[in-house]
């Protein structure tokens, strides 16, 4: 059984939430999943795989998400790792908005390029200010909370056939 370690940052509880259903996913097909915030994780190496997510703010995947990547670069190389990221711009914002948010993990997929990443929308706890909507087209009466299930469900499962 692969042993699995899920670890994120979460300012406000949309990653915690994104985090908790992918675990819940890999162990519905049956891996051993460990499910913690990001410095609470211990003994890194006795992992065999590694899902890492975070949101974007202020337009970086939080940097202490990448600090993780950094930090244990040579052990998640060798392991299938998947990273993942909360962002309003993808989940609400216009078409351009969405394609700059997908590069926001590529300073951790510079490090792990053989890494599985995942891009989903986030929560807001009010609604859009208008520098928002006004820069990434979020509409005014936008859903606060833009997570897909199904799409974050279907990145677990397909992150878990690396475990097989
Ligand atoms: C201070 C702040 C800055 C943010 N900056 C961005 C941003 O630059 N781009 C983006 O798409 N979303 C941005 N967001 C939205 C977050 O990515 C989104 O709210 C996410 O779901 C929060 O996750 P959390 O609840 O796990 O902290 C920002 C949110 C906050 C509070």
């Amino acid at each position: 059984m692969a042993k699995v370690l899920v670890t994120y940052f979460s300012a406000t509880g949309g990653t915690r939430g994104a985090a908790e259903a992918i675990a819940a996913e890999l162990r519905e097909r049956g891996a051993a999943v460990d499910c913690a915030p990001l410095g609470e994780a211990k003994d890194i190496e006795g992992y065999d795989a590694f899902v890492i997510g975070a949101p974007v703010n202020g337009f970086r995947w939080r940097p202490e998400a990448l600090a993780f990547v950094e930090l244990h670069r040579a052990v998640l190389a060798g392991k299938p790792t998947g990273l993942f990221l909360l962002s309003i711009m993808y989940g609400l914002g216009r078409p351009s908005a969405r394609r700059r948010a997908l590069s926001f993990l590529d300073p951790a997929l510079a490090l792990l390029p053989r890494a599985k990443a995942g891009y989903f929308g986030g929560t807001m706890q009010g609604p859009a200010p208008w520098p928002l909507r006004l820069a990434f087209g979020v509409k005014k009466d936008a859903p606060l909370d833009s997570r897909d299930w199904p799409a974050i469900k279907a990145w677990a499962e397909e992150f878990a056939k690396e475990l097989a």
